[in-house]
């Protein structure tokens, strides 16, 4: 009797373990916005209070973000991911280093079973869309709105 219940206790045990290392779209949907990548890659999320609009998520960004950087766009995820395979996207995310303001560190601190979800979920949506536009160049004029990234009252160094 104890050698039963202990063997069903093991593997009810072990089939748990196993349902939650599974990736999955509605992980990676979760991720998408406690991650905030939807902030800035999905147009309107922001301004919607935090609705997904599946026609638009992760579609990247026409606004710009302006800093001494230059000139950035939230890029089209979609196209990102579609060049890569699942197994590629958990390499990248955990050594990508990109321009700011997007937050590549927390990228790289994300688990595989995360990365994974995430990858799951950008393919989920299917029609991969346009790309952003390109990057600008410090002192260069951007073509499109921008957000400029400067404190007006920033004390002297
Ligand atoms: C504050 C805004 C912001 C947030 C939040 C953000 N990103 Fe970004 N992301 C950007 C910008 C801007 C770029 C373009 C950077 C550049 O041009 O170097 C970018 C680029 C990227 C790229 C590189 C794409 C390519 O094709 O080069 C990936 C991948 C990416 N973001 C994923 C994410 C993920 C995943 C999240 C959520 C965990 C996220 N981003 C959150 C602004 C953001």
């Amino acid at each position: 009797m104890i050698r039963f219940v202990t063997a069903t206790f093991i593997i009810v045990f072990a089939s748990t373990a196993i349902a939650a290392d599974k990736a999955s779209v509605e992980e990676g949907a979760r991720i998408a916005v406690t991650g905030g990548c939807h902030d800035c890659h999905t147009e309107g999320f922001a301004e919607s209070g935090g609705k997904v609009d599946t026609k638009k998520a992760l579609l990247g960004n026409q606004i710009g973000f302006q800093g001494p950087w230059g000139t950035t766009y939230p890029a089209n995820l979609r196209i990102t991911l579609s060049k890569m395979s699942e197994n590629e996207f958990v390499k990248y995310g955990h050594t990508m280093k990109t321009r700011p303001p997007m937050p590549w560190y927390g990228v790289n601190t994300m688990t595989d079973h995360e990365l994974r979800s995430l990858y799951q979920y950008v393919k989920s949506f299917g029609e991969i869309g346009r790309p952003a536009p390109e990057y600008v160049e410090p002192n260069q004029t951007p073509k499109t709105p921008f957000i400029v990234f400067a404190p007006p009252n920033m004390p002297a160094q």
